[in-house]
């Protein structure tokens, strides 16, 4: 069966209530009858407005983070339990922001990525190479170990609440995304490392994002490659502007 494309928007630390609110819909309007799946992660603190606003529309409430265990003494953590009361459906771990700013580790993501399966939200993974790892020719390394760690314990009955994001970090935030051909090679090598983890062919069935740098100019180019599924957009999905031609890149 063929993949359905997955068009999220994170917006990383932007947007106040106000602001967050107002371009959700935004969004609700422009994105009405968008055949794609679709998310948005605003902040923590807007979650529950802008859950009102998408409640009851295609667009999938995300969160950016959340902590590794349940509950209790865990200053400045939010818990898988306070976004599923809010209406949260997603959320997306082991962005490269938290790996690389806030030392978070393939064990670390690994327990989150469990503990929200076990409260049935679904999951943005991240993974991808640095610069530096690039260079050295060991993108597909990184991308595999993080691949195969984050997913440790992971039963297949779980890879449908599953979605694998590739971001290359030389991509995110710089203007240069990868080209289509480098972040396709890519994904097929996500797609072989599942078959290893799990059954042949299983590879197939999982929907792999690509983000860095997606823009309304070069989604179209990205999306049609026959291993990316989908675009985890940053900067361009804090507009309606730029957001809604990435969602409706093959209108
Ligand atoms: P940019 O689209 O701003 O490069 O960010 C990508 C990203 O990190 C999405 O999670």
């Amino acid at each position: 069966m063929a993949r359905r494309k997955y068009i999220a928007g994170n917006w990383k630390m932007h947007k106040t209530v106000g602001e967050a609110v107002a371009l959700a819909k935004e969004l609700v309007e422009s994105l009405a009858g968008c055949p794609h799946k679709l998310m948005i992660a605003p902040p923590f603190t807007a979650l529950s407005a802008v859950a009102s606003v998408v409640k009851g529309t295609p667009i999938l409430l995300g969160a950016q983070n959340m902590a590794s265990v349940e509950q209790g003494a865990h200053t400045g953590e939010v818990s898988v339990l306070m976004l599923k009361d809010i209406g949260v459906r997603s959320v997306i771990l082991g962005h490269s922001e938290r790996r690389i700013i806030y030392g978070e580790k393939d064990g670390l993501i690994n327990e989150k990525v469990k503990l929200a399966l076990k409260h049935g939200l679904e999951v943005v993974l991240c993974v991808g190479e640095t610069l530096e790892e690039r260079e050295k020719g060991k993108a597909e390394e990184v991308v595999t170990t993080q691949v195969t760690q984050c997913l440790q314990g992971v039963g297949e009955g779980d890879l449908p609440m599953i979605t694998i994001a590739y971001e290359p970090v030389w991509a995110i935030g710089t203007g240069k995304n990868a080209t289509p051909q480098d972040a396709d090679a890519i994904h097929k090598v996500i797609r072989k490392v599942l078959d290893t983890l799990y059954r042949p062919g299983t590879g197939e069935t999982v929907t792999i994002q690509y983000g860095g740098s997606v823009k309304p100019e070069n989604a179209r180019e990205l999306l049609t490659m026959p291993n990316i599924d989908g675009a985890l957009v940053g900067g361009a999905s804090l507009k309606k502007e730029t957001f809604v031609p990435i969602a409706w890149f093959d209108r």
